[in-house]
């Protein structure tokens, strides 16, 4: 069976790998998929989103990246999948996730979404905080893979 794992991945973070490595050892095919959504304003542009998750994921054969723009729900059903994965960190997470999973389901109920618990090591862990770290030069080095690292001195968030 195959998934697609959905998400902004501004940058990627040891977080959401910790979640594609344990979806891709569950799943025959694990479709990562980053959300082109030219009204927010992101660090990394789309392509550059994809190349550093497809950099951190070379080794993953059955892992997959794309991008998507709409509705996740219509993405979904045009791959011809019917589960959606997402990450849980903590309480703060479940309450939109809910409503996503909610109204999703409510969109198209073929359409499941599973839950993976991040683990413990990466519950404190996101993209907004990572940024939030590397704009007053703190240590992101445990947080994400050594391109997204780079990837952020080139943009000269971190020396
Ligand atoms: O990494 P994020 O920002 O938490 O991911 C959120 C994402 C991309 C999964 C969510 O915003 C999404 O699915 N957007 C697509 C638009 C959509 O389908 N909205 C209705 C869902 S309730």
């Amino acid at each position: 069976m195959a998934v697609v794992y959905p998400g902004s991945f501004d940058p990627v973070t040891y977080g959401h790998l910790d979640i594609i490595k344990r979806s891709r050892r569950k799943f025959d095919k694990v479709i990562v998929a980053v959300l082109n959504n030219p009204s927010k304003k992101a660090l990394f542009s789309v392509e550059e989103r994809i190349e550093l998750l497809k950099k951190a994921t070379k080794n993953m054969d059955n892992v997959e990246i794309d991008c998507f723009t709409g509705l996740l729900v219509d993405y979904v059903k045009g791959k011809d999948i019917s589960m959606i994965i997402k990450g849980l960190r903590a309480v703060s997470d479940f309450e939109y996730e809910l409503q996503m999973a909610l109204m999703n389901n409510r969109l198209n109920t073929d359409i499941e979404t599973f839950f993976l618990m991040t683990g413990s090591e990466y519950s404190f862990l996101s993209s907004s905080l990572v940024k939030e770290v590397a704009k007053f030069d703190g240590d992101i080095s445990q947080l994400v893979p050594k391109e997204v690292e780079l990837a952020m001195k080139e943009k000269n968030l971190i020396k």
